[in-house]
């Protein structure tokens, strides 16, 4: 087969490297890809949010399935023009990719439909919110309704806090539009949760599960990042708790988006906190976490092409997913300045001797060929370095000393990724298909 993957991050490196492994793959295209992917595949100098030169692209190549990465292009419509043409593509149509597009959207969703999710109250002028929050008792939770790169939520414990989100909001207008409508959430305490599963709208395969560290600093301090780390299993879902998930929450929203004319198709991702009344949704996503991917697919066993192309051909039931019951620990290696202004253009070495190790992938995000063609940085996440360990502990210490023979200048790396083995313990070793 003939694969396109869109998207240039680590995630999609991870994504490419799994699909590189089928033996039904015959050439594989990235676009815009990175220094890693072009190891694996063709890169193409088109934007994932350039649906048309894709469309033309995938077209003229005659592409059989194209995998969507990133959010952007999945909201923007990617999948409802392939398929108009006739091409294969996995990933959710842009009225079922509203589920992450719009935050108001999902909550009214979730409402209509009684899937347990934090109450909110949704605003559509600056007006009427701000005279909600002189009134609403804190702690809540302020987000902006679209489309924000993962920093349009503000956690508001104190006045100041609520005072700093609406500044953001609606001074500096750091989110542009998708802040026109804005959700005032309650903050729920618990323990945070998040589930993969793969569906075609018939049939749900919840993932294992994995989870990222979002916090820039050690001992979750400082801003929020895209994710600093990740870990597979995540230690905090046994087999009780996922039933309840998938019976409280996948199964009902994959029934709902039918219900509504937006059947899902693609990666389904939630994010849950576990509350003392069982598990409530925060956010969806339309994809695979990044970086939660780089920790999920080298756990997948078999053959990651013939999954994508079952479930966009609503066959996912035939399909097999097995896991690799080992743990993987994921450590990102960031650019100085990252979130806000990441230094970039940074000769990167070591990469090799990283990979030497065994069990370790070493998955590129902003990276880039300078002219002579040394390996330079060219983004905020710059690395994920991933180990497989016959222990959590094991696989970390694998990460970390595959992240040390790794340097460039201005380099950082959290410390403590998976280093917190507590929660629930036992494996829980799943592939479970179901009905939806
Ligand atoms: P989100 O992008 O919606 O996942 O939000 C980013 C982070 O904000 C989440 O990972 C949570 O840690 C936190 N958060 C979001 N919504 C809530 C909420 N209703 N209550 C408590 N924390 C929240
Ligand atoms: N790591 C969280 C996300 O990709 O949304």
């Amino acid at each position: 087969m003939r694969v396109l993957v869109v998207g240039g991050g680590a995630r999609e490196h991870a994504l490419a490297w799994k699909l590189s492994r089928s033996p039904r793959l015959e050439r594989l295209w990235c676009a815009p890809g990175n220094a890693g992917t072009a190891a694996l595949a063709t890169n193409l100098e088109i934007a994932p949010t350039d649906l048309e030169g894709l469309y033309r692209f995938a077209k003229r190549e005659r592409i059989d399935l194209t995998v969507v990465g990133p959010e952007a292009p999945l909201v923007a419509g990617i999948v409802d023009r392939f398929e108009q043409g006739g091409l294969s593509i996995v990933g959710p149509t842009r009225r079922a990719a509203r589920l992450e597009g719009s935050k108001a959207y999902a909550k009214e969703l979730m409402r209509k439909h009684t899937i347990p999710t934090a109450d909110a109250r949704i605003f559509r002028r600056e007006s009427d919110l701000r005279r909600y929050l002189e009134v609403a008792e804190l702690p809540f939770v302020i987000k902006a309704d679209g489309l924000a790169a993962g920093k349009g939520v503000y956690v508001c414990h104190t006045p100041q806090d609520a005072e700093h989100a609406l500044e953001q909001l609606y001074v500096r207008r750091r989110h542009g539009r998708a802040a026109d409508t804005v959700l005032v959430e309650e903050w729920l305490d618990g323990e945070e949760i998040s589930v993969h599963a793969l569906t075609d709208g018939e049939t749900i395969v919840v993932l294992e599960d994995a989870r990222d560290y979002k916090r820039l600093l050690d001992g979750d301090r400082g801003p929020n990042t895209g994710g600093m780390g990740a870990v597979s299993p995540s230690a905090r879902l046994d087999g009780g708790r996922l039933a309840q998930i998938e019976e409280q929450i996948l199964v009902p929203i994959v029934h709902a988006l039918k219900r509504e004319g937006a059947p899902y198709r693609g990666v389904l991702y939630a994010g849950l906190m576990w509350t003392p009344s069982g598990p409530k949704v925060l956010e969806w996503n339309v994809r695979f976490g990044d970086p939660e991917a780089q920790v999920l697919l080298p756990r997948l066993e078999g053959d990651l092409l013939e999954v994508f192309a079952a479930l966009a051909h609503r066959r996912l039931s035939e399909a097999s997913v097995r896991w690799d019951a080992r743990p993987a620990v994921g450590v990102v290696l960031a650019s100085v300045g990252y979130p806000d202004n990441p230094v970039t253009g940074v000769p990167i070495r070591g990469v090799a001797e990283a990979e030497a190790l065994a069990g370790v992938c070493v998955f590129h995000g902003g990276t880039a060929r300078a002219r002579d063609g040394a390996l330079v940085t060219a983004g905020g996440r710059v690395l994920t370095v991933t180990a497989l360990g016959e222990t959590r502990e094991a696989a970390r210490a694998r990460a970390y000393d595959a992240a040390r023979r790794i340097h460039f200048e201005g380099m950082r790396f959290r410390t403590d990724i998976a280093a917190d083995g507590g929660g629930l313990n036992a494996p829980v070793g799943r592939g479970t298909t179901r009905r939806a």
